[in-house]
């Protein structure tokens, strides 16, 4: 078991209408005046960002607001954002929507104090010592950037796709979770988002470092309940408690948690984001055929982490040749994802000639020579995978 640190300092607050809250804890955090950002109107609809405009209010505080962030979200919002919040004298950012939204919102928080292009911090030319608090109000459990301390954005000029890790500084200060504002969320998305938590946990999973049972337990604990969940979630989409497992899954899959004391893979997620950047798919549905093809092919090298899959998550006999169980793990994966109505494969996907050339050379220009934790791999590699996802 590794060295660590885990820091998850966000003050998660879950349950029935925990939006009312907000105005108090932005006040709490000594907000005067807040920067709303919001996506393509989802939550104007459902009625949530009027009820989040009145607990502002309620609270004494000023707000702006920033609408129209589009999935895999792009650099032009941001700049927007920036430009606002310094115009208004924002001093602090509730981000209310999903992955795409709160990413906006981190980036523009890092910018607004920032003398630079906040794309430096993506770039890797600058490392980010300030940023605007950060508030969350989450409307689809998938990405967990509710509790990560990462932003993932797109630069338009060269639909470069990068992302900004910090251990502390944009981890958000609250979390508003309440399970029923998720009950309108379409089924695709919905499985898009079980993909990507699932996806979470097995990056962190997939790791060369020995001796972490606690972590590999919570893990295989996690995926067992979000494989369970997920095809009930699809047939009673108003069900509270299924939702309300869900989206605390999605949080527990990438708050670090998960990969506390061992080394961490993100091979898969480093080639979905060229993906997702290339050809505007959700960040769930590259992975769902980005995922098999990987396992598959790390599996041939190295078994051992998707044999110990198959068997504590799916059953497997443990009696059974390591080689035959690492085959099952990625089948049954494969047969979840095929279950929750997502793509397997680039065609599935809508797909039919991925630019494999343009995708290895955009990701090893992007993430260097050599990517992943588990098993390392070059460009002959990533060129193999992408092409079993074909
Ligand atoms: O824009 P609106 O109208 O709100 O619609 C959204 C959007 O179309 C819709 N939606 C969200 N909540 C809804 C709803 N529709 C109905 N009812 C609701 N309650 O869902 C669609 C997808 O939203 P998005 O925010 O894009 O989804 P997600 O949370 O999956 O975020 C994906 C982004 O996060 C990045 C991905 O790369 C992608 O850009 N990631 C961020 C991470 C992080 N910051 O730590 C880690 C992840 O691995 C990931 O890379
Ligand atoms: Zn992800």
């Amino acid at each position: 078991m590794n060295d660590f640190e885990f820091c998850s300092p966000t003050d998660f607050v879950f349950g029935k209408g925990v939006e009312s809250r907000a105005g108090a804890l932005c006040a709490a955090q000594g907000a005067r005046r807040v920067l709303v950002v919001y996506g393509g109107g989802s939550a104007v609809r459902s009625g949530l960002l009027g009820r989040l405009e009145s607990s502002l209010e309620a609270a004494g505080l000023v707000w702006d607001a920033i609408g129209g962030v589009q999935p895999n979200p792009m650099d032009d919002k941001v700049y927007e954002g920036i430009r606002q919040a310094r115009e208004t004298g924002t001093d602090f950012v509730l981000a209310v929507g999903g992955g795409s939204v709160i990413d906006t919102a981190k980036a523009i928080a890092v910018g607004v104090p920032y003398v630079g292009d906040f794309w430096d911090f993506f770039a890797g030319k600058a490392v980010p010592e300030v940023a605007l608090p950060v508030g969350v109000v989450l409307t689809i459990p998938a990405a967990g950037s509710e509790g990560s301390g990462n932003s993932v954005i797109t630069k338009g000029d060269g639909l470069r796709k990068l992302s900004l890790r910090t251990d502390r500084l944009l981890r958000p200060v609250f979390a508003l979770m309440n399970p029923e504002v998720t009950y309108t969320l379409p089924a695709y998305q919905t499985a898009c988002g079980v993909v990507d938590m699932v996806v979470h946990i097995l990056e962190r999973y997939f790791s060369p470092s020995a001796g972490t049972e606690v972590t590999d337990r919570l893990c295989e604990g996690l995926l067992a309940a979000i494989t369970a969940l997920g095809p009930k979630v699809l047939g009673a989409p108003c069900d509270y408690d299924l939702r309300a497992n869900l989206m605390w899954a999605g949080t527990l899959a990438h708050n670090g948690l998960c990969g506390t004391g061992r080394t961490e893979d993100w091979a898969s997620h480093f080639m979905e984001h060229e993906v997702s950047a290339l050809y505007g798919v959700a960040h769930g549905a590259g992975l769902a055929v980005i995922v098999p093809a990987w396992m598959a092919y790390v599996s041939r090298q190295k078994p051992e982490r998707a044999a110990q899959m198959a068997v504590r998550v799916f059953g497997f006999d443990p009696a059974m040749p390591m080689e035959a169980a690492a085959r099952y793990g990625v089948e049954q994966l494969k047969l979840f994802f095929l279950r929750m109505g997502m793509p397997v494969s680039f065609r599935q996907m809508g797909v039919e000639h991925p630019d494999v050339d343009l995708l290895v050379r955009k990701l090893h220009e992007d993430k260097g020579s050599a990517i992943g934790g588990y098993v390392r791999l070059t460009a002959d590699d990533t060129r193999a995978i992408y092409e079993l996802a074909r």
